[in-house]
């Protein structure tokens, strides 16, 4: 006797009901007191662009000119659209498929990846941590570390290949961006390779799942966070869902072909003393359409320590607004305890 596997994924739950009209209650956010308030409208608003290919021009005015975008993307909306990334096309696709079929593998097959403490190097699920979350999220995820040793789950056979070529790529992309706001926040363009040791940054990519939703206005399919790293980049395909807080509303950001989506995280904030803020933002649902995201975290090495830079602070009149903390310290902070919603760094002042 072979018992039927445990429904563990939303994806199987989604196709198990497809007359589901209710969803059941453990995902619905609505109960969650501290959150309710979060489920206001949203507008629909352009976040800022930046033409990455600019960032590595020779002509001086071209390269201060993208600085100044940079500069006032990250302190006016900590988001922005990168443009001109040189990422091909077909390598973005491919990664997006190659991360569907990872969800298409027979539940039992992705078992093998569940449960696990949240900084193993290859984990799926659906909400961040199911012992602390008191609701759960509408969202299938699987998580994997690709630097600085590269890890990505066998099955499918040909994702690991593609991650691996991606991984460098899109690093590459992170790297130039995190040493052009090096020089927007007036540091020597190096001083957040050199300070954090970004050789041996972590990169960690996390590819979710967004399944059809019956009630899209009580699910939530990543609830509001900020991102615990220097940078995230995020790719997605053509359905939108992202939604960013910015001077008190939430915003749509709708997917433009493409284009990459880049986030300031957590480790900006602390550096920069505040001056770039690591911004809330959550995944929104809806019922008809599945959505794929893919997020990679850009971070310092696990065992760098960030601090406010000494440039940017001086004791009398902008004083140190975080205490020094290592990243890999600051993850478990993050990751492994109940925030009730609140950004991590609340706990580091
Ligand atoms: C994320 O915040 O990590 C991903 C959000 C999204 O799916 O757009
Ligand atoms: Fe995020």
């Amino acid at each position: 006797f072979v018992s039927p596997p445990k429904l563990t994924s939303i994806k199987a739950l989604a196709a198990e009901f497809p007359a589901l009209t209710s969803i059941p209650p453990v995902y619905n956010f609505q109960t969650v007191p501290n959150i309710i308030e979060a489920f206001s409208e949203a507008d629909d608003e352009s976040i800022p662009t930046v033409d990455f290919s600019l960032l590595t021009s020779s002509n001086p005015e071209e390269r201060s000119k993208v600085i100044q975008d940079l500069a006032k993307a990250c302190q006016d909306w900590g988001f922005f659209m990168v443009t001109n990334h040189g990422l091909p096309e077909s390598m973005m696709k491919a990664m997006i498929e190659a991360c569907r079929a990872f969800f298409d593998l027979p539940e039992e097959e992705k078992q093998e990846f569940e449960g696990k403490h949240v900084l193993d190097p290859i984990r799926c699920g659906t909400s961040f941590n199911v012992s602390v979350d008191k609701v759960l999220f509408w969202r299938d995820f699987v998580k994997f570390f690709m630097h600085p040793n590269f890890h990505a789950p066998t099955k499918p056979s040909c994702l690991s290949e593609i991650a691996l070529e991606f991984s460098k790529r899109v690093g590459q992309v992170a790297r130039e961006i995190t040493r052009g706001i090096s020089e927007s926040l007036g540091l020597e363009l190096d001083y957040i390779d050199e300070a954090l040791d970004l050789e041996n940054g972590l990169q960690i990519l996390i590819a979710n799942l967004y399944p059809p939703c019956p009630q899209p206005e009580l699910a939530m399919g990543l609830p509001p966070h900020s991102d615990h790293s220097l940078v995230t980049l995020l790719m997605q395909n053509e359905i939108g869902g992202l939604q960013v807080q910015h001077q008190g509303k939430w915003i749509n950001v709708n997917p433009i072909p493409n284009s990459i989506v880049a986030n300031i995280g957590d480790q900006i904030e602390i550096l920069s003393n505040g001056k770039y803020k690591s911004v809330l933002h959550r995944a929104v649902v809806n019922s008809k359409d599945t959505r794929t995201s893919i997020a990679i975290f850009h971070g310092p090495a696990p065992d760098a320590v960030v601090s406010p830079a000494s440039k940017l602070v001086d004791s009398v009149s902008n004083p140190p607004a975080y205490k020094a903390i290592k990243y890999k310290e600051y993850l478990e902070l993050q990751q492994s305890h109940n925030l009730d919603w609140k950004s991590a760094l609340e706990r580091i002042r």
